[in-house]
Order: C-alpha cells, then sequence, then structure tokens
C-alpha cells in the first residue's frame, strides 16, 4: 500500500500487556493519532502502521446485498482497517445456534445504526426479528412495519420476551418430541431474533423490571439458542454489572457476539475486567474526533471549522471474532445528517414487502396479578397498584382499543406506504387482524373526511398535508 510506513515489532511472550498510544505516537512523531494503527499479532509479534490518515474515514455505503445472511449464517457489517470484511454471526449452520449478541458503545457511538442493519439484516434473510426500541421508539423508526413485532415501552419488552422465552420452550418440547437433536432453519421452524435497543433502561438498577428483564435474557440465552431463538442487546453502560447484576450478561456474551464501539477507556478496561476480553489483550482507543491533532496554536492561527466535530461513529471492535483488537467500522447506513422523517435510505435498506413472521401476542403473556393491578382491563386504571408491588406500564397509545382508522394514521410515514405495505404494518402493530376489505373501507371514508390525500396516481396511501 502506497505511503503506509509499518513496522513488526517484538513483543514479550504473551503480547503487549499495557499499551500506551499516545506515547507509541509521540515516539513516531505522529501528531494525529488516528492515523497510527496497533494491532497485536499471535505470539510474539506486533504491527504498528501508519497511515496518511485514517484508513477508516471514508468507508463505503452500507447494500442490502450486504446484509443477505451468507451459507455460514453470517452479515457484513462493516470492514477492518486493513480493508478485509467485518463480518456478524447470525447463524451457525454447523451447531444450529442462533446467536446472542451484544452492541456496547457511549452515546452518539452508533448502536442503533447497527441495530438498524441487523433489522435489515433479518428482513433480507428471512429472519423473524421482534424489536423493543426504549427509546419510545425513536431509536430505530424505520423498522416500524419492518419487523414482526415492535414495541416501545419496558412494560412490553418484558412481554415480548416472555413471547419469546414460551416461543424457545415450545419449540423445545416439539423438538425433543419429534427426536430431533438440532434446528434446521425452516424445517419448520425460522430462525428467530428478539432485538432490544437501550436495553440498559431495562437492565439498569433501579428499572421497575430488572430483575425479570434479566432473568429472561438469560433465559434466552440458554436455551434459545439451540431451538433458533436469538437475542441482541444494544446498551450504553459503565460496566456489566450494571446491566441486570451478577453475572447474566457476562456468561451469556462470553460465547455470543460482542461488538464494542466507542467507549472512555477506563470501560474497556473494565471490560478485560469482566473477562469479555482475554488477559493481555489491549484495544487502542476509539477516538471521539479523528484527525484531531492537539497542538498549540500561534495566538493569529486559525483552527479548522469542523476540529470539533464527532467523526468517529461506527468505530469499533468486534471483541469475539477473528481479530478481536483490529479497529473496524460499519459501513455507513443510512444518512448521516439527520432527516426530518424516516430516513429514505434506510427504507430503502428494508425493501418494500412485509417483514417475515407474526407478532408475538403480547396480551397473551400478561400475568393475572398484572391484569388485576391494571383494573381487570378496565379504562383509566392504567397506573398499577404500589401495594401489589407491580409496576405500572408506560402510558402508551393501546393499539387493541384503536380503531382502524386511527391504526392506520398511526401506521403511516410522512411519506406514506404502497397498500401491501400499509397492510403488512397493520398485521406488526400489534392489534387485531383486519382485513384488506376493511382497510379499503377505511381508507376511502378517510378520504373522504379529508383525513388521507386523494389518491395521485402513484398508488401510494398518504396522510393528507396538515392544515
Ligand atoms: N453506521 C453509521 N452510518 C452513518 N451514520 C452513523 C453510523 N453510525 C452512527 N452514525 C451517526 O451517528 C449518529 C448517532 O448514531 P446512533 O444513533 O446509532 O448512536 P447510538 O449509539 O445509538 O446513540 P444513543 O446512545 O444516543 O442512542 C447517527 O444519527 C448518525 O448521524
Ligand atoms: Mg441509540
Amino acid at each position: 500500500m502506497l505511503d503506509v510506513r509499518e513496522y513488526v515489532l517484538k513483543t514479550p511472550p504473551g503480547g503487549v500487556k499495557r499499551y500506551d498510544h499516545d506515547a507509541l505516537c509521540d515516539l513516531l512523531k505522529v501528531e494525529d493519532r488516528s492515523r497510527v494503527i496497533f494491532e497485536q499479532g499471535v505470539g510474539r509479534e506486533a504491527i504498528v502502521r501508519i497511515y496518511p490518515s485514517n484508513p477508516l474515514m471514508g468507508v463505503r455505503e452500507m447494500t442490502a446485498d450486504d446484509l443477505v445472511m451468507d451459507g455460514r449464517g453470517r452479515i457484513t457489517i462493516g470492514t477492518y482497517f486493513d480493508g478485509s470484511p467485518l463480518r456478524f454471526r447470525l447463524f451457525d449452520p454447523k451447531t444450529g445456534n442462533a446467536q446472542r449478541g451484544a452492541v456496547f458503545g457511549t452515546t452518539g457511538a452508533g448502536k442503533s445504526r447497527l441495530v438498524q442493519a441487523i433489522l435489515v439484516a433479518c428482513k433480507r434473510s428471512g429472519i423473524v426479528v421482534h424489536l423493543a426500541d426504549l427509546k419510545h421508539g425513536q431509536s430505530v423508526p424505520e423498522a416500524k412495519g419492518n419487523t414482526a413485532t415492535r414495541v416501545t415501552t419496558q412494560y412490553e419488552a418484558i412481554l415480548m420476551l416472555r413471547g419469546l422465552v414460551a416461543e424457545a420452550e415450545r419449540r423445545m418440547i416439539v423438538y425433543g418430541e419429534r427426536g430431533s437433536s438440532g434446528f434446521v432453519i425452516g424445517a419448520p421452524d425460522p430462525l428467530m431474533y428478539g432485538i432490544v435497543d437501550e436495553a440498559n433502561r431495562l437492565l439498569e438498577k433501579g428499572a421497575p423490571f430488572r430483575d425479570e428483564a434479566a432473568q429472561l435474557i438469560k433465559e434466552l440465552g440458554r436455551t434459545g439458542r439451540s431451538v433458533g431463538v436469538g437475542i441482541i442487546i444494544a446498551a450504553q453502560a459503565g460496566h456489566l454489572d450494571e446491566l441486570g447484576g451478577s453475572d447474566t450478561l457476562r456468561a451469556m456474551l462470553k460465547e455470543g457476539e460482542v461488538i464494542l464501539l466507542r467507549w472512555s477507556s477506563a470501560m474497556m478496561q473494565q471490560l478485560v475486567g469482566d473477562g469479555l476480553l482475554p488477559r493481555g489483550e489491549s484495544l487502542q482507543p476509539i477516538p471521539k474526533v479523528v484527525g484531531q491533532v492537539r497542538k498549540i496554536r500561534r495566538y493569529n492561527e486559525q483552527r479548522a471549522d469542523d476540529e470539533d466535530d464527532v467523526n468517529s461513529q461506527g468505530m469499533l471492535y468486534h471483541l469475539t471474532g477473528i481479530r478481536p483488537t483490529s479497529m473496524g467500522r460499519t459501513f455507513v447506513v443510512g444518512s448521516v445528517a439527520p432527516t426530518p422523517g424516516y430516513d429514505p435510505v434506510i427504507l430503502d435498506l428494508y425493501g418494500s414487502g412485509a417483514p417475515p413472521g407474526e407478532a408475538i401476542d403480547l396480551e397473551a403473556h400478561v400475568t393475572a396479578k398484572e391484569r388485576k393491578a391494571a383494573g381487570e382491563g378496565g379504562e383509566g386504571d392504567e397506573d398499577g397498584d404500589a401495594a401489589s408491588g407491580v409496576p405500572a406500564p408506560e402510558p402508551e397509545p393501546d393499539v387493541t382499543r384503536m380503531s382502524t382508522a386511527e391504526r392506520i394514521l398511526a401506521v403511516l410515514p410522512a411519506d406514506g406506504l404502497a397498500e401491501v405495505d400499509l397492510l403488512a404494518a397493520l398485521e406488526a402493530d400489534g392489534g387485531r387482524r383486519v382485513a384488506r376489505a376493511s382497510v379499503r373501507t377505511n381508507i376511502s371514508a378517510m378520504r373522504g373526511k379529508g383525513k388521507l390525500a386523494r389518491p395521485d396516481g402513484t398508488g401510494l396511501i398518504v396522510r393528507a398535508p396538515a392544515d
């Protein structure tokens, strides 16, 4: 490669124990720390490369093809600094195992975009996915209508996880009776995932459902994977112990797929302590701003205008991959600048059409006690009952009590939907099934009342412009 200086270093046996990136850069006289890449090789070898600029700055855009699972059960989510593909496993055909995965990173590091990529991969690969987006549905908005289940509150997330555990149990019994020892995709069941973005909200200290959430996730990690029911969480936390306490995640993640996006170096150290990174391995820190030079300026020297713009989103380590200490980056997922409505680039990645699978029937997993606490399902009393110890579910429009017209308006994105997609979105919104004929009747009635725009020849069903 042109302009890349490379040094092969002999290290002490077992690798470099403590690695000081700043000191190395000073030694090499490189001011822009992100141009220097250190990689511990096997045995006693390490490589230091100095690039003209950080090699991960110009990654290409993600394509739908990257996200179709290959014969080995992997998708390509990005690249390592040297250009080799960074793959994430969703299935292991050799063992028939679904995966348990985790994406960690500080705020803005790119967790939700990566989750979005995994959701696209599921839709594109025939994997049934049930999503909890615990930032009120705002983390991965484009997933609406593109996943079998989509919930946005903690209580619903618990119901969803209960549903996933129940499905894993059902499969175990059926497979056991059939005498089959392993899971094969589509014979007869599909590969299935539960994905929880902002899982820290569910698992942090003081969270209302912390213990049950931790237990359900642990259960899925333990029993789900051999019957094709996997679990992936995305979270920010200072320490694994914050996520559900004890060793819930530690055990689960050691054999799963773990991705570490930008995190403070102190937190990275704790991960080593948590056993997620082999002892003796060190990670070069991921800077918030790549290319920044900490140089003293003369008083009339100008700083570049974009000098402090965050530009390292998506940079990561695939801790459980083949190269845990090599810096990589996800491909660009969607528009980098926020879009006013749904991001068209991301919608394109999902593609049109309904997602595979059916929604989990959340109602079926409400316990008798919770039903009672919520006032026998009566109107109004959603506040729970402090005395019974059942936390109150977050208030949320209850799809089961909405009219078809209200549900249509609720699922319609700003740029409208084709009829098939609208039908799919209604299938997936958690409410009761509506026949196509009834949807059509509602649409024409809503057009009559000025709630939907008149047909304009594109075939799209679009909300009427706000007056
Ligand atoms: N792979 C990516 N491709 C393009 N832009 C990205 C990517 N990852 C992150 N970004 C940019 O960074 C911003 C933050 O990313 P994202 O929402 O995924 O972070 P997050 O880790 O989920 O943050 P939070 O903790 O606030 O939820 C995005 O709005 C986008 O502008
Ligand atoms: Mg997020």
